[in-house]
């Protein structure tokens, strides 16, 4: 049977586990699909609702299987995944490869088949699969083999995520499961330190970036501003230009996007971040090249991510992680563009949509302190 490729470009959706940990239930998930049609969410691109762990009942049933917890998911969740697939999305569930889950429920070892089979019967689209209660003896790529062929053989397509944190030199191998995307760091926080740490070890990750299996950067924390009740994640909030410097970043570096936010109360201006077209677009570039850091002279804290896009023009993005305003500076030789050529480069700014016209030589935006400015920009002559 010939398959449609699973993931062109990176996946976007809402998961759970950032904001509401293990506080969820059927009205949430279903608030939220809403959400995400109503405040132009799918339109954006968005389509996978995750429920991420503590979903099931802490022991199997009867018969061995996985069971929703009846107090959370009273409906089940062969109806849930009805709801969400009317509103045009796609459900995704949290499972583990060990014994048991991170947070303690049943995990998939040695019960990969059923589980496969149980989740294509309820409508599942796509798995989380968590690296937790591992045994010892067994590689983590023998177990996400397993599960990938476990879901090959449940009549249904089903997208598999591994969320490995970047152990056992994940990258090397991960392709070869047929994963859609690996988580390739620690868990994120809601606060700038977490967003800056987990974006300078990936910027070293992006050669292993690449079309069909994607780098996860872990759930977006924008719009979270301090909220939620996980106590891992909830450590204070970002300001706000935190947060679209945290969406840049992980435009730029490919990622997917996956909300981690309450979505049934977007401010506007979070909104409005979520769905900048110009930004999905660098993120969801039909070519999924990978991004350069490349002002190699100047300060380690200031420097210009370049990616190529499909259509032969790049996104360039201007960040400075210091505390302090800076100028930061791109020479367009680097990027392979001499003055004596007599091309410059024309810039648009991905966040207000400006067309600034045609620089030459070198562009130098004032960036603040913990921001990023973002241009799609293409050779012209000035
Ligand atoms: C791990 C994962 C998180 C989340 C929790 C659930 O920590 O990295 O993303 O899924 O497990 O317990």
């Amino acid at each position: 049977m010939k398959r449609e490729f699973r993931a062109p470009t990176p996946p976007m959706g809402w998961n759970s586990w950032n904001t509401f940990y293990d506080q969820i239930d059927e009205g949430l998930v279903r608030a939220t699909a809403d959400a995400m049609v109503e405040q132009g969410l799918r339109d954006a691109g968005y389509e996978y609702l995750i429920v991420d762990d503590c979903w099931a009942l802490k022991e199997r049933d009867t018969r061995g299987n996985l069971a929703p917890d009846p107090a959370k998911f009273p409906g089940g969740m062969a109806a849930l995944a009805d709801y969400v697939h009317a509103r045009g999305l796609k459900l995704g569930l949290y499972a583990c490869c060990g014994v048991r889950t991170c947070a303690g429920y049943p995990g998939s070892f040695e019960h990969e088949f059923e589980d496969a089979a149980q989740f294509a019967r309820w409508g599942v689209d796509y798995l989380k699969y968590d690296n937790c209660y591992r045994p010892e003896s067994i590689p983590s790529q023998a177990l996400y083999r397993r599960m990938r062929m476990a879901l090959d053989c449940s009549g249904r397509e089903i997208a598999l995520a591994a969320c490995q944190w970047g152990t056992e030199d994940v990258h090397r191998w991960i392709r070869s499961t047929g994963a859609v995307s690996y988580r390739s760091t620690v868990d994120i926080q809601d606060s700038w330190a977490s967003i800056e740490r987990i974006a300078l070890s990936q910027i070293e990750n992006q050669c292993y970036a690449g079309p069909g299996c994607y780098n996860d950067m872990d759930m977006l924390v924008v719009g979270m501003n301090g909220r939620g009740v996980n106590p891992e994640t909830c450590v204070g909030g970002c300001t706000p230009e935190e947060y679209r410097t945290h969406f840049a970043l992980w435009a730029m570096l490919g990622a997917p996007l996956i909300l981690g936010c309450d979505l049934r109360a977007l401010d506007e201006e979070t909104r409005a971040l979520l769905t900048n077209p110009h930004l999905i677009a660098i993120d969801q570039d039909p070519a999924c090249r990978s991004c350069q850091r490349i002002s190699v002279y100047a300060n380690p804290d200031a420097f210009v991510l370049a990616k190529p896009l499909w259509d032969g023009s790049c996104a360039l993005g201007f960040f400075n992680f210091s505390d302090v305003a800076a100028n930061v500076t791109l020479n367009f030789w680097e990027l392979g563009l001499p003055a004596a050529s007599g091309w410059g480069l024309s810039f648009v700014d991905c966040f207000s949509g400006e067309a600034l016209g045609v620089k030459r030589e070198f562009f130098a935006p004032t960036v603040p302190a913990h921001g990023g400015r973002v241009y799609r920009c293409a050779p012209a002559r000035p």
